[in-house]
């Protein structure tokens, strides 16, 4: 299995994803709030790539379906139901709803990766699913860190390291591209002591900072969400695991 690795998500082309699994990751805080809408019973999240985009979609949709979720600079856009943070997407307020979900980087990342073959998204909550996946799937891989307005971000390659580690079973094979090498010796060197390197992370201190710090310890923990989002029909559903059908 070929595997990329892009460090930050902006410059991703139709044929770096095409033919090939991807998994975008944005530990803080697209993933997890995705994983966790559909953990809760979202019926789908549609990822938009701006404002205009997400408008005009809500504009087609019956009132009483649908959220509208997202973030600039971290805090909720006017006008939105809903922030970027994961624990705002509880049970009550996301069940059988869509949400249509705007953020600066993540869902930017999702939309430009859009022509995969397979595109799910992945963070520390369903670290161990993504790995299921990627496996069963027996494809290419493209692992798309989001990143931050084309900065590498600590707490994305770290969880791309993460699932690279368990992917080749701890073996880093011979010839691998200088992403992957990159993501997997910085999560090699940070391990042991994880959550407290992700915690020092730009981003991190920069939400904690913001009065967020509960949704950054949140989206630290490992495997709590064994939810798979997959895009299909424009739209992230929770995966239901049956990749013959939607490979035929
Ligand atoms: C993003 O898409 O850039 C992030 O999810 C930002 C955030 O932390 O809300």
């Amino acid at each position: 299995m070929n595997v990329d690795v892009f460090l930050t998500g902006s410059h991703v082309t139709e044929e770096d994803v095409e033919g090939r699994t991807v998994v975008v990751i944005d530990v803080l805080r697209a993933s997890s709030t995705i994983i966790t809408a559909l953990a809760n019973g979202a019926r789908a999240v549609i990822p938009v790539a701006d404002m205009d985009q997400a408008g005009k979609i809500a504009m087609n949709l019956d009132p009483s379906t649908y959220l509208l979720g997202g973030e600039r600079d971290g805090d909720r856009i006017d006008g939105y139901h809903l922030g970027n943070s994961p624990l705002e997407y509880t049970p009550d307020v996301v069940h059988d709803k869509t949400i249509i979900l705007n953020t600066s980087n993540g869902t930017r990342a999702l939309w430009n990766a859009r022509e995969a073959r397979h595109l799910i998204v992945g963070g520390f909550l369903n670290a161990d699913r993504v790995v299921q996946f990627i496996r069963e799937a027996g494809l290419d891989l493209t692992i798309i860190c989001a990143g931050n307005h084309d900065r590498v971000t600590l707490d994305d390659t770290l969880c791309a390291g993460l699932i690279l580690h368990r992917l080749w079973n701890g073996q880093e094979p011979e010839q691998v591209s200088d992403a992957a090498h990159i993501a997997l010796t910085q999560y090699l060197h940070d391990r042991d002591a994880l959550a407290e390197a992700l915690r020092q992370s730009n981003h991190a201190r920069w939400l904690t900072a913001k009065g967020y710090g509960a949704d950054v310890e949140y989206c630290l923990q490992l495997d709590i969400l064994p939810v798979l989002p997959y895009y299909q029909e424009n739209r992230l559903v929770r995966w239901s695991g049956r990749l013959a059908e939607s490979s035929s």
